[in-house]
C-alpha cells in the first residue's frame, strides 16, 4: 500500500476502532468479536509502523485503554502503564526478537514467559507495606482510583506479607551475586517505601457463569467476557457488590527500589510478599523453549479455571529490558503471543469465478493474506450469488473472516463503514468465464450453471476428479498437467488416458523421457478398478462415494447396474429419487454413454459380491413408541441391514408394527387392520 492509500485506510480504521472501543468499554456490548477488533488494531499498528509519520497522538495505538469514567478520582501513574504489541505465530515472535537483537547485538537474551490473563490491568500501591492506592490503567498515564473495589479482592493482601527467614535465605542463595542483597532483605522484611504491584484483576470462569445465570434470572444484560465482568465489578461504587462478584488478582509486574535485577526475581519476590503470580510462568533460554511453553499452555487452556488469551514474552534482564525502550505505548522488550485467532479481518480485492465439475459457477473471494488459526488464507468460497447479496459484499470491502472448528475459511460479515470509495458491486457473469457459453440459473436453485456440457472447466474438473484418490487414484495428473492434456487435445475424455504414449507427453511443458514414461506406467498400472470406485468416478450427479458403494453392492456388476430400471434403482437402500433420475439421464445421454463405452474398452471393472438378501427382505415395518434397548434410529438401521423396509404409516401391506412404550395411533391402526404387532422382546427375538 502506498502512503496516500495508507493514509486513507488509517483514518478509516481509527474511526471504526474508536466506535468499537466505545461499544466495548462503555456499552459493554461489542458488535464484532474481540478477535476481529484485535485484527483491525493490528492492521493499524502495522500501517503506522510502516509510515510512522502518519501516527497522531489520538490514534488508538497511542492510547492504552478507554478514558477515565466520571465518579472516580483520577490518579497519575508515576511510571506509565504500558500495553503490549501482539504476535500471532512463531515467525512474528522471531521478528520481534530480531528487532530487539538489532538494537542490542551483543546482549545475552533470556526470557520470562507468562500466561496472559484476560482481565483488567490494575496498579496497587503499598506504602510501608500497607495498601494505599489502587488504580485502573486508564489511558496509561492517568487512571481511576478504585481502591474500594480492589480491597474486596481476597487474593490481594491489604498488608504485604513478611516471608519466613528460611524463604528469605532461599531467595538470597538462589540469586546470589545477581542482586542488591541489602535492598532485597529490606524490601522483604520492612517493606519500606513504595512498592507497586501491577497485574490482572480477573473473574474465574465459574464465577462468571454464576453471575450471568443470576443476571439472566433478573432479566439483566449478560456479561460478554471476564474482562467486562472484572471491569464492571471493580468499578462498583458499592464495595459490597464488588465483593459478591468474587474477583481475583494475578501479578505480572513489580516496581520500586527493590534490589532485584531480573523480572523473574521481581515476580518471585512478589509471591513472597503475598501477591499471587501464575505458577505456570517459566524462564526460557530461547524462543524454542518459549514456543514449547506456548503450546503446553495452549493445550490446557480450556481446562484452566480462568480465561487467557495468550502468553507474554518478556526480556528477563531488567537493565536490558529498560534499555530497549518504548515505541508508542508498547515496550520493545515484551510481546504478547496470542493464541491464533479463529477470526480475522482482511480486504476482498476481487471475486473470481470457478467452474466446477457439475458446471456450477462458484464466486471465490480473493483477499489480502490473513493469518487464521495458524495458516495464511487468501481465498474463500462465497458459494453463490445469494450469499454475496446476503453479506452485502462489494469488491474492496473489509470483511471478517472465520475459520471455526473446520478447515474452511468463511466470510461472516462485511464492515461497510470501512468501505472504500472505489468499491465495486459484484455481478454474476452472463457467460461462463471458461468457455464463453451462456449461463443459467434454474428457478428455485441458488447455483448459476454453465449450460455447455463440453465446457473446458467442467472437463478439467471432471478429469481431475476422475484420477482422484477416491476414484482411479492415478498420481501425477495435477491441475497443470490435466490442463495441458486437455488443451493439447491429447485427452478429450477419460478413456484417452490409457491411450497416451510417452512420446505424446514429451511435447508438454515439464516432461522429459523419464517423467513421461513414469506417468504412462502409472496410468497403465491403474487399469483395474473396483466397481464402487468406477461408479463414483463417472461423476453422475447425486451419486457420491456412499451411493456408489450402495449401488455396487446391490447390483454386483457394472452391466447389471447399467441395465437397472428406475424401479430397481429405487429399491436400493440409500438411493433417493434425485439419484435415480440423474442415473437414468446419464445413461440416456448418448455423449456420456459413449464415454462409458470407451472407458469399458480400456479398463477392467471388477465385479462385486452382491449383498445376500437379508432375512427381512420383502417385508415392510412400522415403529411406534420408544424402545428400551435401542433408539428408534438404531432399530430402523437393524431392520434395513436385514433387508427390511421402513414405512412411516401402517397399511394393509405392512408386515409388522413394533410397539414400544407409549405407542401412538399407529398401534390402534394396526389393531384395526389386523396387522401383526411385536413388542420389544418379540422384535429382539426376530432380530437374533
Ligand atoms: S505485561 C510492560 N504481563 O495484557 C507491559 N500484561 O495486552 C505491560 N496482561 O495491559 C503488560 N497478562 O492488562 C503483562 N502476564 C502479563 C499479562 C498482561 C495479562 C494484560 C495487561 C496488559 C495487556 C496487554
Amino acid at each position: 500500500m502506498n502512503k496516500d492509500e495508507a493514509e486513507v485506510r488509517i483514518a478509516k480504521l481509527r474511526k471504526e476502532i474508536a466506535r468499537y472501543r466505545y461499544q466495548y468499554h462503555v456499552l459493554n456490548k461489542l458488535e464484532i468479536s474481540e478477535a476481529a477488533l484485535d485484527a483491525l488494531k493490528h492492521e493499524l499498528y502495522k500501517l503506522e509502523e510502516q509510515y510512522p509519520d502518519l501516527i497522531t497522538p489520538d490514534s488508538p495505538t497511542q492510547r492504552v485503554a478507554g478514558g477515565v469514567a466520571k465518579g472516580f478520582k483520577k490518579v497519575k501513574h508515576d511510571v506509565p502503564m504500558l500495553s503490549l504489541e501482539d504476535a500471532f505465530n512463531r515467525e512474528e515472535a522471531d521478528a520481534w526478537l530480531e528487532r530487539a537483537k538489532k538494537l542490542r547485538p551483543r546482549a545475552q537474551f533470556e526470557f520470562y514467559a507468562e500466561v496472559k490473563m484476560d482481565g483488567l490491568a490494575i496498579s496497587v500501591i503499598y506504602e510501608d507495606g500497607a495498601m494505599k492506592r489502587a488504580a485502573t490503567r486508564g489511558d496509561g498515564r492517568v487512571g481511576e482510583e478504585v481502591i474500594r473495589g480492589v480491597r474486596t479482592i481476597e487474593s490481594l493482601p491489604l498488608h504485604l506479607r513478611v516471608p519466613k527467614d528460611s524463604e528469605i535465605e532461599h531467595f538470597l542463595k538462589k540469586h546470589k551475586g545477581h542482586m542488591d542483597e541489602k535492598k532485597v532483605v529490606r524490601t522483604l522484611t520492612v517493606h519500606s517505601g513504595r512498592i507497586e504491584a501491577r497485574g490482572e484483576v480477573y473473574m474465574l470462569k465459574k464465577q462468571l457463569e454464576k453471575l450471568n445465570k443470576d443476571l439472566k434470572a433478573r432479566g439483566k444484560p449478560l456479561l460478554a467476557n471476564p474482562r467486562n465482568a472484572a471491569a464492571g465489578a471493580i468499578r462498583q461504587l458499592d464495595p459490597k457488590i464488588a465483593a459478591e462478584r468474587g474477583l481475583s488478582f494475578m501479578g505480572w509486574q513489580i516496581l520500586g527500589d527493590l534490589g532485584v535485577t531480573t523480572h523473574a526475581q521481581g515476580l518471585e519476590m512478589m509471591a513472597l510478599l503475598g501477591i499471587p503470580i501464575n505458577e505456570s510462568n517459566r524462564l526460557c533460554a530461547n524462543l524454542d523453549e518459549v514456543e514449547k511453553f506456548q503450546k503446553s499452555i495452549g493445550d490446557k487452556r480450556d481446562k484452566l479455571p480462568f480465561q487467557i488469551d495468550g502468553i507474554v514474552i518478556k526480556v528477563n534482564d531488567s537493565v536490558l529490558f529498560d534499555s530497549l525502550g518504548v515505541v508508542g505505548k508498547t515496550p520493545r522488550a515484551a510481546v504478547a503471543w496470542k493464541y491464533a485467532a479463529e477470526q480475522g479481518t482482511t480486504i476482498v480485492r476481487d471475486i473470481h469465478i470457478s467452474v466446477g465439475r457439475t458446471g456450477a459457477l462458484t464466486p471465490v473471494a480473493v483477499m489480502d493474506p490473513v493469518q487464521l488459526a495458524g495458516t495464511t488464507v487468501t481465498h474463500a468460497s462465497l458459494h453463490n450469488e445469494d450469499e454475496i447479496r446476503r453479506l452485502g459484499l462489494k469488491i474492496g470491502d473489509t470483511v471478517i473472516l472465520e475459520k471455526a472448528g473446520d478447515i474452511i475459511p468463511k466470510i461472516i460479515k462485511v464492515l461497510p463503514k470501512l468501505r472504500a470509495k472505489n468499491s465495486k458491486e459484484f455481478r454474476m457473469p452472463h457467460k461462463c468465464p471458461m468457455c464463453g457459453s451462456d449461463v443459467k440459473r434454474r428457478e428455485g436453485e441458488v447455483a448459476t450453471v454453465c449450460a455447455n456440457k463440453h465446457c473446458f472447466a467442467q472437463e478439467l474438473a471432471h478429469l481431475q476428479y476422475f484420477v482422484g484418490r477416491t476414484n482411479f487414484d492415478i498420481r501425477g495428473v495435477g491441475s497443470k498437467i490435466a490442463e495441458q492434456l486437455l488443451q493439447n487435445g491429447l485427452v478429450s475424455e477419460p478413456a484417452d488416458l490409457w491411450k497416451l504414449k510417452s512420446v505424446d507427453l514429451l511435447s508438454l511443458e515439464g516432461f522429459a523421457e523419464v517423467s513421461a514414461q513414469k506417468l504412462v506406467d502409472e496410468i497403465q498400472a491403474h487399469k483395474k478398478i473396483a466397481l464402487d470406485r468406477f461408479i463414483n468416478s463417472l461423476g453422475i450427479r447425486h451419486v457420491g462415494e456412499e451411493t456408489a458403494r450402495d449401488l455396487a453392492s446391490a447390483f454386483g456388476s457394472f452391466s447389471a447396474f447399467r441395465k437397472a430400471t428406475p424401479e430397481e434403482l429405487d429399491s436400493v437402500d440409500g438411493i433417493g429419487e434425485s439419484a435415480v433420475e440423474s442415473i437414468r439421464s446419464y445413461f440416456e445421454d448418448k455423449r456420456t454413454a459413449d464415454k462409458v463405452d470407451h472407458l469399458l474398452d480400456v479398463v477392467e471393472v471388477e465385479t462385486m459380491k452382491k449383498k445376500a438378501p437379508g432375512k427381512f427382505a420383502g417385508t415392510s415395518w412400522v415403529l411406534t413408541g420408544s424402545l428400551e434397548s435401542m433408539s428408534r434410529d438404531e432399530a430402523k438401521q437393524k431392520i434395513r441391514n436385514l433387508g427390511g423396509e421402513i414405512s412411516s404409516s401402517v397399511s394393509k401391506k405392512t408386515s409388522y408394527v413394533i410397539v414400544g412404550e407409549n405407542p401412538g395411533s399407529k398401534f390402534d391402526k394396526a389393531k384395526k387392520l389386523g396387522v401383526p404387532t411385536l413388542n420389544e422382546n418379540e422384535f429382539l427375538k426376530k432380530l437374533s
